[in-house]
């Protein structure tokens, strides 16, 4: 369907990562999964020493870098480990036998993988709908190296994200977002205000409902915010770049939203489900996002604010 011909002219037009003629179709962001094609596989970075070099540059903050170790199934919770975990050097190196998952993050921020990656996200940035532009907060990518014949176990996540694939080959399961009979008010709130990232359900009478993706080095696939999916990796080493965005209307709304209900389910309270009440979703938004600022200010005020917090992040320029 797509020629050397067509990367190569998304390469040299405006739309420089993304292929010119799919570019229409981010229009769909954040309201439907949709499949791309991209050339970020012809960046010469994606090869264990510069990922090994890479890992070794990325600060320790906690949740800069995660692993799991051994064989996930597909209704495994997205935070579960299945073995005790090896160290991530050695998880990496021997990624083709150690049965893994390794995330790497905030890799826009890193000074040999970050300017092209701060170029592609400005790129997905400038593609999206205007009213997605207006809500974006910060944006990320990640990287995922997943061994051979590996599943990473379904999931939802609040961000909504691109996954491109530069090496090796993965079968993705994806849904649309919204549907609260197959993801119910019960697992986000579990997600945002229990903070339970196990906390979607697979349910396996809805696996034909997904939409699926063969992806190859070139291909990538839109995952809206909340919209679940799982991935079945193919027979060898899968390298993979993720991008995310945080939207104001997710991460500082919803999220907040759930969190309050969490708190007012404890005190035996049936609060209003969050998009059900624009005002209640307000009020309850604000009074977490106060909570937290006395939250912070209290542990910076006793020296204990997380250095993380001063790490730069990619916000788009308006
Ligand atoms: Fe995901």
């Amino acid at each position: 369907m797509y020629c050397e011909a067509d990367i190569l002219q998304a390469d040299s037009s405006q739309s420089r990562w993304i292929a010119q003629q799919d570019s229409s179709r981010f229009g769909l962001v954040n309201s439907k999964p949709f499949g791309f094609r991209h050339s970020l596989d012809r960046l010469s970075l994606f090869n264990l020493p510069d990922l090994i070099a890479l890992a070794k540059r990325i600060p320790d903050h906690q949740g800069f870098k995660g692993w799991q170790n051994g064989t996930i199934a597909v209704e495994d919770g997205w935070a579960s480990k299945p073995e005790a975990q090896l160290p991530l050097m050695e998880t990496i190196e021997n990624i083709a036998e150690t049965n893994s998952l390794v995330v790497l993050k905030h890799v826009e921020q890193d000074p040999v993988f970050g300017p092209a990656l701060q170029e592609l996200l400005a790129e997905m940035f400038s593609l999206a709908p205007q009213s997605f532009q207006e809500d974006v907060i910060l944006g990320e990518c990640l990287i995922f190296l997943n061994s051979p014949n590996r599943k990473t176990a379904y999931h939802f996540d609040l961000e909504p994200s691109f996954l491109l694939q530069v090496e090796g080959e993965k079968t993705v399961f994806a849904w649309e977002n919204g549907d609260r009979s197959l993801v119910p008010h019960e697992e986000l709130e579990g997600y945002c205000g229990a903070g339970n990232l196990s906390s979607a359900v697979y349910k396996p009478d809805r696996q034909q409902d997904a939409q699926v993706y063969e992806l190859k080095p070139g291909d990538g696939v839109h995952f809206p915010s909340t919209g679940p999916h799982w991935v079945q990796n193919g027979d060898s080493v899968s390298i993979s770049v993720n991008v995310n965005f945080d939207l104001r209307s997710m991460h500082k709304r919803l999220k907040y939203a759930y969190a309050v209900n969490h708190k007012l389910r404890k005190f035996g309270l049936s609060p209003v489900q969050p998009g059900e009440n624009a005002l209640s979703d307000s009020i309850k938004a604000g009074i977490w996002s106060s909570a937290r600022k006395a939250k912070q200010a209290v542990k910076l005020a006793l020296g204990r604010s997380n250095p993380a917090q001063n790490y730069p992040q990619w916000q788009p320029r308006r």
